[in-house]
């Protein structure tokens, strides 16, 4: 049997990808858990035609993937292959290089799941970045210098993030945190912060977007709200950020796929990369870039895969004002049974979502998966963006119930 594509991975937002393969009308092969082959089979039996189990118990380490990846793509000779997440990225690498398929290229793929690594290749491109050094443990660290950055290897959604201030949170961290490094420690830079997520293919960029990010801030720098388009109106901050993007995707060797890239713009005008990943983009920002410009990136990405020239927007449509907007717990509280303070009620939400189950006691977020609730905007104006993200934090704010409230 042969297939279109192979995909790696197909969590929630991979939807996107088998909607595409549809459109297509490709057939598909998929690397997954049993339980998630299943629901996927469910609704996308005219799709995927093969699948491959991996056992569940092991599915964060990426090397899981790799073996069932391979025995796929030996079974059913793919023309192309997608990673979906963090650890498929390796995986559909080692598939794509085997049988000469496009894709991101090992490098990439490599530097993609180790922040370490990612230092030293943008320090030898002269990329600017936070000065960072790797270390065992934390105590071996000789003179911090306050405010510091401590983070994971190969972390993602901003767990084990954490801003450490002054020496007494530092002896706090390395009590707290001893024996679970390698860790990376970084100087803490400030500045507005963005994503740059682009298409790549043959090593150049052929669509791009910006998206301004708003966190919680220190310590732990939760994700709240992502608006692509951003620097509409800033010439100079737009092509500052594609300057910065096409060094990144020369410093990783990418050569085709979709990569996506933080950074920070100090108020110096000095820019640091935070990381950048060769792989779907989390917190929707598929599905809200793809409406701003008019364009589908999960079809992009799968025509990327097959070598084909993905359709880009014309530059003539209507730019569309989108958000992604996550809502946490400002302090702890219990979240509420839904009631008529609907996020979908919201002007201009196009799909929301409830993360939490209703009498689940959540306090601030410490890391993504503690959010509590989601909205997709799709609007026709940025006044008209504001305001309702606004009416949507207030409506979920009547949705949990906080201890004077209870
Ligand atoms: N050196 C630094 N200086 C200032 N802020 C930083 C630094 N490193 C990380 N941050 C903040 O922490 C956030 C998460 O860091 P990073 O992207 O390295 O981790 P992550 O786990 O990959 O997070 P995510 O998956 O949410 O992007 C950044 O977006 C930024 O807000
Ligand atoms: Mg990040």
């Amino acid at each position: 049997m042969s297939v279109d594509v192979l995909l790696v991975g197909s969590g929630n937002m991979g939807r996107g990808y088998l909607m595409a393969a549809r459109r297509l009308g490709l057939r598909a092969a998929l690397v997954e858990t049993p339980a998630r082959i299943e629901a996927v089979r469910a609704e996308f039996a005219d799709v995927v035609v093969a699948h491959e189990p991996l056992d569940p118990v092991v599915a964060e380490h990426d090397e899981a993937w790799v073996g069932p990846a391979i025995r796929l793509a030996q079974r059913t000779r793919p023309r192309g292959v997608l990673a979906f997440s963090e650890p498929h990225v390796q995986a559909a690498a080692l598939v794509a290089e085997s049988h000469g398929l496009p894709g991101p290229g090992l490098p990439a793929a490599q530097a993609s799941r180790n922040k370490a690594l990612q230092r030293q290749l943008y320090g030898a491109a002269g990329i600017p970045q936070p000065d960072s050094q790797v270390l065992a443990r934390l105590d071996e660290l000789a003179r911090p210098s306050f405010p510091l950055v401590v983070k994971p290897l190969s972390g993602s959604g901003s767990s084990g993030v954490e801003q450490v201030p002054d020496p007494r949170a530092w002896a706090d961290a390395v009590a707290r945190r001893s024996g679970g490094g390698p860790y990376l420690v970084e100087e803490y830079v400030t500045g507005a912060e963005y994503s740059w997520e682009a298409l790549v293919r043959g090593g150049g960029v052929i669509f791009s977007n910006l998206t301004a990010k708003t966190t919680t801030g220190p310590p732990a720098f939760v994700e709240l709200l992502h608006v692509p388009g951003a620097g509409a109106a800033d010439r100079e901050l737009r092509d500052r950020a594609d300057r910065l993007g096409d060094e990144v995707v020369g410093a990783l060797r990418m050569r085709d796929g979709m990569v996506h890239l933080e950074f920070r713009i100090a108020p110096d005008g000095r820019a640091a990369v935070m990381e950048a990943a060769v792989r779907t983009p989390g917190d929707f920002l598929m599905d809200v870039v793809s409406r701003a410009h008019g364009i589908d990136l999960y079809e992009a990405c799968v025509r990327l895969t097959l070598g084909h020239d993905p359709e880009l927007p014309s530059g003539g449509g209507e730019f569309r004002h989108t958000a992604s907007l996550f809502l946490a717990a400002e302090q702890a509280g219990e979240v509420v049974p839904d009631g008529t303070d609907r996020l979908d009620t919201v002007p201009g939400v196009f799909r929301s979502g409830l993360r939490q189950d209703p009498g689940t006691v959540m306090g601030p977020p410490e890391s993504s998966a503690d959010r509590m609730a989601f909205a997709l905007l799709d609007l026709p104006t940025e006044a008209a963006l504001h305001d309702a993200v606004h009416v949507a934090r207030a409506a979920f704010a009547r949705r949990h119930r906080g201890p004077e409230a209870a």
